[in-house]
């Protein structure tokens, strides 16, 4: 799907996974800010066109956030507070002023960290299916969605303008691979 050009370490699933419950409150923060980006990139003259598009990915973000809050509370465990991601900050620090090339950016970010999310259930789904086979289950059924939500805001941003958005897609792929080089010991899905 992704021409991603840093591969996520392969002991990244055994230590995020240390404490599931940190895990799970992260990726209930994550959904809960997929969908409020997805309202907030209304802002953007170029997408007035996309709005009913951006809000149905907003609901499908609501929805996996109550999916996450579900599942902790099966567990017992309560929601709490957010930690902060180096990559999704670093990430988001490369987003240039201006409204159209914010825009553009915006997008393109939006799409990474979509396409990354998706990578990661994945990675997730098959580490976690002998010993949390419904935590796997649960991480499998959202790959789906995410692929689309990473390929949807790259079409948008294409539509703005298809060449620097490649431009800038590929100033961004280094930026994570940059990024993902840098290794943190937080149970956190980014
Ligand atoms: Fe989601
Ligand atoms: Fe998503």
């Amino acid at each position: 799907m992704l021409m991603l050009r840093r591969s996520v370490d392969p002991d990244w699933a055994p230590r995020v996974t240390r404490d599931l419950n940190a895990l799970l409150v992260d990726h209930a923060h994550l959904e809960r800010k997929a969908a409020t980006t997805a309202i907030q990139l209304e802002k953007y003259r170029e997408l007035f066109p996309k709005v009913h598009a951006l809000n149905q990915i907003a609901i499908e973000e609501l929805q996996h956030f109550e999916l996450v809050l579900g599942l902790l509370e099966r567990r017992g465990w309560s929601f709490g507070q957010p930690q902060r991601s180096e990559w999704i900050t670093g990430m988001m620090r490369g987003v240039r002023q201006g409204r159209r090339e914010s825009a553009i950016d915006h997008l393109v970010v939006c799409a990474l960290i979509e396409g990354r999310s998706c990578e990661k259930f994945q990675i997730l789904a098959a580490h976690l299916a002998g010993s949390e086979p419904e935590l796997a289950r649960f991480y499998q059924s959202l790959v789906e969605s995410e692929g689309n939500h990473y390929a949807t805001y790259l079409i948008m941003a294409r539509e703005i303008d298809l060449d620097e958005t490649d431009a800038r897609l590929d100033w961004f792929l280094d930026r994570d691979a940059d990024l993902m080089a840098l290794r943190h010991d937080l149970c956190i899905l980014h």
